[in-house]
């Protein structure tokens, strides 16, 4: 039953290419909450028809409407991207014009576009130039490699769908030449293991998304990031950027519990914290 919940709610076409098992999870959730609707569906004739199912289905896609679907890749820049790069040796005016047009396409990083040069520089001067980065839930972050002012990294991203994480590894086999040593992989972040050794890892607008889903994973999930640095960062505007999102009481406490520290810096709309890792 739960298969055929899975396959109706991944109809809409910007949720299409999201794993079964992280919307079998959300179901799961859904179900843990209200535990009569459950067998309300099993029991029904014709579940998908009935309009409890159709309820259900609005709040799930609502939720990962919000913690994912409002990342849609679009290709047809890349393609030009490569073009130019195949006729230049060093990333020039017209091949920044290109990212800056990618980096568009993402809200997080189009929020953040005119600050990168600004953020690179109060990351690093805290952690010094990495060699290496690992950038969890990465969007499109990737491609502000060249706001960041290094010669060579390598540089591994994750995101959640097998489609975008290959889309970022074709923008990496780009950019091998121009020092950019890259390595996309899919993972669902609640499940995560198995993560590379790194200088400095980046979870930028990613931990409310998780705990959204599940409450203080982000405290297990740090736990599990070996990188000597850690930026965490946070909208500091609802989506639309009409109300102010109050403290993350949740966030301190974690950071207290595992006694780090942070320094932070504040751009518009977003709020970084860089903590040095245990
Ligand atoms: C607000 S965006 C931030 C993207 C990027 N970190 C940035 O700031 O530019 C949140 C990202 O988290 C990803 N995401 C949400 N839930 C996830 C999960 N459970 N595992 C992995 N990625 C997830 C979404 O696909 C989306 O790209």
């Amino acid at each position: 039953m739960i298969s055929k919940f899975i396959s109706e709610i991944k109809k809409k076409k910007t949720l299409s290419s999201l794993p079964d098992a992280f919307v079998k999870k959300l179901i799961e959730n859904y179900f843990q909450k209200y535990p009569k609707l459950e067998k309300f569906l099993k029991d029904h004739p014709k579940p998908l028809k009935s309009k409890e199912f159709k309820l259900m289905m609005k709040d799930l896609r609502k939720t990962l409407h919000d913690v994912y679907g409002i990342f849609v890749l679009r290709d047809k820049n890349l393609r030009h991207l490569k073009e130019h790069l195949a006729e230049i040796k060093e990333i020039d005016e017209g091949a920044l014009q290109i990212h800056m047009d990618l980096l568009s396409t993402h809200k997080s990083s189009l929020e953040r576009l005119n600050f990168y040069y600004q953020i690179y520089g109060e990351i690093f001067k805290h952690t010094g130039k990495p060699k290496s980065i690992l950038d969890l839930a990465c969007g499109l972050n990737p491609l502000s490699f060249p706001y960041m002012g290094l010669k060579k990294v390598d540089y591994f991203a994750s995101e959640l769908t097998d489609f975008d994480s290959e889309f970022i590894q074709e923008y990496f086999d780009l950019m091998k030449s121009f020092g950019l040593n890259g390595k996309a992989f899919a993972m669902d972040l609640l499940h995560a293991k198995d993560l590379p050794k790194v200088d400095v890892c980046f979870l930028f607008k990613t931990l409310d998304s998780l705990e959204d889903i599940e409450r203080n994973y982000s405290k297990e999930l740090i736990k599990k990031i070996p990188a000597k640095f850690l930026v965490v960062s946070f909208p500091t505007m609802s989506i639309g950027g009409k109300n102010p999102i109050k403290q993350r009481g949740w966030f301190f406490r974690i950071m207290r519990e595992l006694g780090y520290k942070a320094e932070t810096f504040e751009i518009e709309n977003e709020v970084f914290y860089i903590i040095k890792n245990k």
